[in-house]
């Protein structure tokens, strides 16, 4: 195993990723930021520097699971206090599994400023991969929005609420193009909007014809659930959170963010033009432009546009057919790890908006969660007293009052920043329930993302989730692990998973505005194992004074 070393620097920089100026955030002047590629067993040391003028921020490593390094999952608030401008802060940890994975922001919403990248973690030499192909590449999808994050954000918590809205357009590894020309008249102004930049034209995938391509294709979107398209071509899907998939066809591949997947594409068409390879917005009326992008046989030119009109993805409120896609990922049958047969604590999370004082929220069990001044792996672990609530949250919610397809009334939804205490070694479920939101028939995917482990995908289904009829019909043979998975609207999702990871832990609804209105549980398990903490982490709330470097 390799020690692999990167020197971040992290600033604010004007930019035109589909050709409108955005005050953006990149790491060493790019966004997408540089790709870590590493093998199973390296250790990657990241030394970040925070170049921003007023902000602070966070990395966390999107599907590492940081065993004996919890402190580094970059969690502010939950894993360690925010790295302040000016401040360098070394992340160092382990790529324990192969696949592919993610790194973002995760203070405040910067990640929607475009503060994000890949992780690639091949297997060690001499092992081989249940597929084969002739190249790797990793593109994220992402969706984009005009206005600064900080204005999105303080949006969010305004009273009256003032929503994001529909993002302005969508990107392909940074990429998009949104229409200039569609801006009002004041508006027209080449210093804003100005389809010449470089920089705004669409990503181009070069394939030689006949050759097979691994395309690691994530999603970090803000808000939107992406159809994923290449214009005639199919794709195997063959990977999923770093997990191998019994391999299936799909024309499109539905993708929600926090997932990575790799797919197969052969570039088995007529070569003497090029195809689109598109995004499309799902599971909300869209009101974003398609993304685009080249799929470009060489040697026609990269820039050739396709002869025909970009695929538009399938009908978007079709769940029915983005549930059928969950329900096909299944573990590849020569690498099933085969969960626990029972479980010892079973937590059902009930996903609503809620109104407290005129401030709107999203809700698990009626608890909208808050971060605590001081971390709670430091509090926790240095024993600092009660930094935050300690009343559990709630187990379940009234699941024979509550009707999942009706407005939640408000009666009593509560802040709180307390959390799950689980015990070492133990067997989670958790089952996710969606119901409707704010809006009378509307019911929207929350994406649920679980730092430092792995999870078994037991079940989805429609409705309101049964726990005898529903729990008899967990897949306890095959179920694939990943470490987020969508919750589709009406429906439920079930996972399972060990608590053998000593630390704290966020799990959360992937959707940055979700998360921010507070759709986040944290768990804690066997914190008493947790090796000495690093200083560095420390410096905020009941830790200020603590030696930092
Ligand atoms: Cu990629 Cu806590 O998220
Ligand atoms: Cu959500």
């Amino acid at each position: 195993a390799r020690i692999r070393r990167y020197k971040w620097e992290v600033k604010n920089e004007f930019k035109f990723p589909d050709c409108y100026k955005k005050l953006m955030i990149t790491i060493n002047g790019r966004s997408p930021g540089p790709t870590i590629l590493a093998q199973q067993g390296d250790t990657i040391i990241v030394d970040v520097k925070n170049s921003l003028h007023t902000e602070n921020i966070a990395i966390h490593w999107h599907g590492i699971r940081q065993i004996g390094t919890p402190w580094y999952d970059g969690t502010e608030g939950v894993t360690q206090c925010p790295i302040l401008p000016g401040e360098t802060f070394t992340y160092k940890f382990v790529v324990d599994k192969p696949g592919t994975f993610l790194y973002h922001g995760h203070y405040g919403m910067q990640r929607t400023d475009g503060l994000y990248g890949s992780i690639r973690v091949s297997v060690p030499d001499g092992v081989i991969e249940p597929f084969s192909y002739d190249y790797d590449r990793s593109i994220i999808l992402n969706d984009w929005y005009h206005k600064s994050t900080s204005e999105l954000a303080t949006g969010l918590s305004s009273n009256p609420f003032v929503w994001v809205g529909e993002p302005q357009s969508l990107l392909i590894q940074g990429r998009g193009s949104f229409y200039c020309s569609t801006l009002n008249s004041p508006n027209l102004d080449v210093g804003l909007c100005n389809t010449s930049k470089p920089e705004c034209s669409p990503y181009v995938l070069t394939v030689v014809p006949g050759k097979v391509y691994r395309l690691r294709i994530s999603s970090l979107t803000m808000l939107s659930a992406i159809n994923f398209e290449i214009e005639g071509h199919n794709m195997t899907i063959v990977e999923a959170d770093g997990h191998y998939v019994e391999p299936f066809v799909v024309k499109n591949l539905n993708i929600y963010s926090g997932e990575t997947y790799s797919v197969l594409v052969k570039a088995d068409q007529d070569p003497s033009r090029n195809y689109w390879a598109t995004t499309n917005v799902v599971s909300r009326i869209p009101g974003t432009p398609t993304g685009l992008a080249i799929f470009n046989y060489y040697p026609n030119h990269p820039s050739r546009s396709p002869p025909t009109t970009p695929t538009t993805g399938p009908v978007w409120n079709d769940s029915d057919y983005r549930m059928a896609q969950s329900f096909a990922i299944k573990a590849h049958q020569d690498y099933i790890i085969p969960p626990p047969v029972r479980s010892d604590r079973v937590i059902i999370l009930l996903n609503t908006q809620n109104e407290i004082n005129g401030y709107r929220y999203w809700a698990v069990n009626n608890v909208s969660f808050t971060l605590p001044e001081t971390p709670y792996l430091i509090a926790l672990k240095e024993n600092l007293g009660h930094v935050f609530d300690q009343k559990p949250p709630p187990e379940n919610y009234d699941m024979v009052n509550y009707n999942i397809f009706m407005k939640p009334n408000n009666s009593n939804a509560t802040t709180s920043n307390s959390i799950y205490r689980l015990q070492f070694n133990s067997t989670v479920d958790i089952i996710l329930q969606n119901a409707n939101s704010m809006k009378v028939n509307d019911s929207e995917t929350h994406p649920w993302h679980l730092h430092g482990h792995n999870f078994w995908v037991l079940g989805y289904g429609k409705g309101k989730f049964n726990p005898v009829t529903d729990t008899n019909k967990f897949n306890l043979v095959d179920p694939i692990m990943k470490n987020t998975v969508p919750v589709h609207p009406y429906g439920w999702t079930a996972l399972r998973f060990r608590a053998d990871n000593p630390g704290v832990w966020s799990f959360h609804c992937h959707i940055e505005a979700h998360m921010h209105m507070g759709m986040r549980v944290v768990f804690e398990e066997g914190v008493e194992k947790v090796g000495k903490l690093p200083s560095s982490i420390m410096g905020c709330g009941k830790t200020k004074g603590y030696y930092r470097p």
